[in-house]
């Protein structure tokens, strides 16, 4: 298939190694020329020219509603890198640009791919989850955020660590222990005050199907894989990391990762995703993290923001 890039940076620079690697052509959009090498500046330009099948939107997340409606709106499927958006009412205007559309939206939430996390699921699954709790206790400096404009600010990256790194550890959450009912969330500053003008640091607790609780951090003092763990009814704790799953301290026996492209922290997993995306397209299959997988952990965030400590419906 013809297959677009939007966005060069780090992980856009992943979607298309994989894509090549996959057999599929590539064509490429950045801004920046150094990055894009003889590709398009502008996207839109791209779309007309190039009408690719799938586009994949590698942006920074304030780009991403109006790039992801554009490009269904020109009949190509589209995969976005998470978070879908940063905003409610992009929430609105994405899922009904996809169904409005031909081609299908999915959402680049690798981490439910990870043999550990699909595990976890299929254990999960029919079992009475009474309470659960996630960390997700990383180390990004003030380097980190120099280095890119949008990062750390409401306008371009639409939050911290809740709508950035820590998003995946909450769609596992949602993934396996179900939504919210009412949510209250404490978020602020610990460590990086001066440097970021959004949330370093992050606590949230809701009900639903089961009672959960979360905690997120970059103001930590190094990186540490991101631990959920989940009490059952029938008194079982089952522990989910990105590379393992314990029944009661017992591990569970699991195909091995793929290897990581691009930084240890992306895990091993866009691949898998990106398969099965493309496999479902040629099957005429609909993607399982479609928009309204995608927004669950969106809507959550959102609601955590609006929370400040006091618990509202969700
Ligand atoms: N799934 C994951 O594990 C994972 C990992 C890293 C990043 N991400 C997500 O991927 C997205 C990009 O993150 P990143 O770290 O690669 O950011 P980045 O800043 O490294 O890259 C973004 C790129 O987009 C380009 N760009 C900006 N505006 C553009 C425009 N109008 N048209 C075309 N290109 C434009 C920039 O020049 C830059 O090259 C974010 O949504 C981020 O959260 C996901």
């Amino acid at each position: 298939m013809k297959a677009a890039v939007i966005g060069l940076g780090n992980i856009g620079r992943v979607h298309r190694t994989l894509l090549e690697d996959m057999g599929h052509t590539v064509v490429v959009c950045d801004v920046l020329p150094e990055r894009r090498e003889g590709g398009y500046a502008d996207w839109r330009e791209m779309l007309a020219r190039e009408h690719p099948d799938v586009v994949h939107v590698c942006t920074p997340h304030a780009l991403h509603a109006d790039m992801v409606a554009g490009c269904l709106a020109e009949g190509a499927h589209v995969l976005c890198e998470k978070p879908l958006c940063i905003r409610r009412e992009e929430v609105a205007r994405i899922l009904q640009a996809e169904r409005a559309a031909k081609g299908q939206l999915g959402v680049c939430l690798q981490n439910r791919y990870n043999p550990s996390s699909r595990a976890a699921k299929s254990l999960l699954t029919g079992k009475t989850i009474v309470s659960a709790c996630a960390m997700h206790a990383w180390r990004r400096d003030a380097a980190y955020y120099a280095a890119d404009a949008w990062r750390g600010t409401w306008r371009g990256e639409g939050g911290g660590v809740l709508i950035n790194q820590a998003l995946h550890t909450v769609d596992l959450m949602l993934w396996i222990a179900g939504m919210p009912q009412r949510l209250a969330a404490q978020t602020g500053q610990l460590a990086l005050a001066q440097t970021i003008e959004t949330e370093d640091t992050a606590m949230l607790r809701w009900t639903g199907e089961a009672v959960c609780t979360l905690y997120a951090t970059t103001g930590c003092g190094a990186d540490f894989a991101p631990v959920l763990l989940f009490a059952l009814q029938d008194g079982t704790r089952v522990e989910l990391a990105p590379d393992a799953l314990r029944v009661n301290g017992a591990d569970v026996p699991l195909r091995a990762p793929f290897p990581s492209c691009g930084k240890p922290c992306y895990g091993g997993s866009h691949r898998l995703l990106m398969e099965d995306f493309y496999r479902c397209i040629a099957d005429g299959r609909r993607f399982s993290i479609d928009g309204k997988e995608g927004a669950k952990s969106v809507e959550v965030v959102l609601a955590a923001y609006e929370s400040c400590g006091r618990e509202i419906v969700v």
